[in-house]
């Protein structure tokens, strides 16, 4: 690999459009040059959720202009850049295609190579772009709005998956709860913020699989229950789900945290206690909720155990993270980026095909 090369970074797997630059010069952690993104949130909020094609055909209208910023802001042009690297999965297959397009289109032009990145391994390698890097290796808690997993992570590409989510994700809860809260989508940041406000043992509400004595994950049930608790309270009060008081949603969106956050900190820390390690990453949205880090800073500094996180602004889908795992992953020689520019992506891409050695 060349020693010091320019790694464009384009994310579009979902309601996110991001662009990144990022240096890679020597063995040196790679450096962040500049990034840009827009968040459609506020398009899909109308239709209380992503609506695919609405996503795919916003990508197309943000994804060069952010190019363009991201270039001007780190003082380069498009003649600058070595590899483009780009979102191959998973996510929405619509969206996804708009980012490898792209990124294809302007490698060809360019005669530049392009390296497809799994946004998993985006997210996992994200809290390598903070200032307090952590070190390999680790236990990642890694907790987006479709995925919920706890690995070792031995280096890049050395991933094992400890444990999972059966069925929902812990975003998923979050944005699912919220919703039947009556609160706008995407919900987990939302449901966060009215939780401040709540007391989280008002109502008694089921952590699943707590004691299940594995590492693995199921929040479906605890969304009919939040349900249920929902519409109880509006029948004692005697008026609709969407008339009750603020202190009363308050209290299940403390509550609902509360479930969540407590099965995800007991299950980080059994994870840690089985391999043995004393360094834990969380990575993905879920990872911005303020009463998870609380948790996590407690019990980890309880346990000399360190936990590093993502800058906040970074926790969600970002392009800096796509660039920094393409980055990670050619300085690492575990990939090289190609001029096969007829792209494929995939929608659905389990973690495990990236790995060096298959660990599942
Ligand atoms: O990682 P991400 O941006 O997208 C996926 O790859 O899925 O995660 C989005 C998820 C959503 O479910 C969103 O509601 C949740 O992260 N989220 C939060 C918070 N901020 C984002 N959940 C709880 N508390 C937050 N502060
Ligand atoms: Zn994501």
């Amino acid at each position: 690999m060349a020693k010091n090369l320019l790694v464009l970074g384009i994310e579009s797997s979902c309601d996110e459009t991001g662009v990144a630059l990022v240096r890679v010069s020597g063995q040196g952690l790679p450096q962040l040059l500049a990034h840009a993104l827009y968040s459609q949130i506020e398009m899909h909020k109308a239709y209380g959720g992503v609506v695919p094609e609405l996503a795919s055909r916003d990508h197309i209208r943000r994804v060069l202009p952010l190019t363009q910023e991201v270039l001007h802001d780190a003082d380069k042009t498009l003649q600058d850049v070595d590899v483009v690297a780009f979102t191959r999965g998973p996510g929405l297959a619509g969206a996804l295609l708009v980012g490898a397009g792209v990124a294809c289109a302007l490698a060809a032009a360019l005669g530049k190579p392009v390296l497809g990145v799994h946004h998993l391994e985006g997210h996992l390698l994200s809290p390598f772009l903070s200032a307090d890097t952590p070190q390999f290796p680790f236990v990642a808690l890694l907790v987006s709005g479709g995925h919920t997993q706890l690995m070792r992570v031995d280096g890049v590409g050395q991933y094992q998956i400890l444990g999972e989510t059966i069925d929902d994700a812990a975003g998923e809860a979050f944005d699912k709860s919220a919703k039947m809260l009556g609160l706008p989508y995407p919900g987990g940041a939302a449901l966060g913020q009215l939780a401040e406000q709540g007391d989280p043992k008002a109502f008694k509400l089921p952590r699943p699989l707590l004691h299940s004595g594995d590492l693995d994950f199921s929040f479906a049930g605890l969304k009919t229950a939040v349900m249920v608790q929902t519409r109880k309270c509006a029948a004692a009060l005697e008026c609709a789900v969407d008339a009750l008081p603020h202190a009363t949603l308050a209290d299940l969106a403390a509550s609902t945290q509360a479930a969540i956050v407590e099965v995800l900190v007991k299950k980080a820390l059994t994870a840690l206690k089985q391999t043995g390690l004393q360094r834990l990453v969380v990575a993905g949205g879920v990872g911005a909720n303020r009463d998870l880090r609380r948790q996590l800073n407690v019990e980890c500094a309880r346990r000399g155990v360190r936990v590093h996180y993502p800058e906040l602004h970074l926790c969600t889908d970002n392009g800096a993270m796509i660039a920094m795992a393409a980055a990670m992953r050619l300085q690492s020689g575990q990939q090289q980026a190609n001029c096969d520019y007829a792209f494929d992506v995939k929608p659905r891409w389990p973690l495990d095909a990236i790995c060096v050695e298959p660990t599942l």
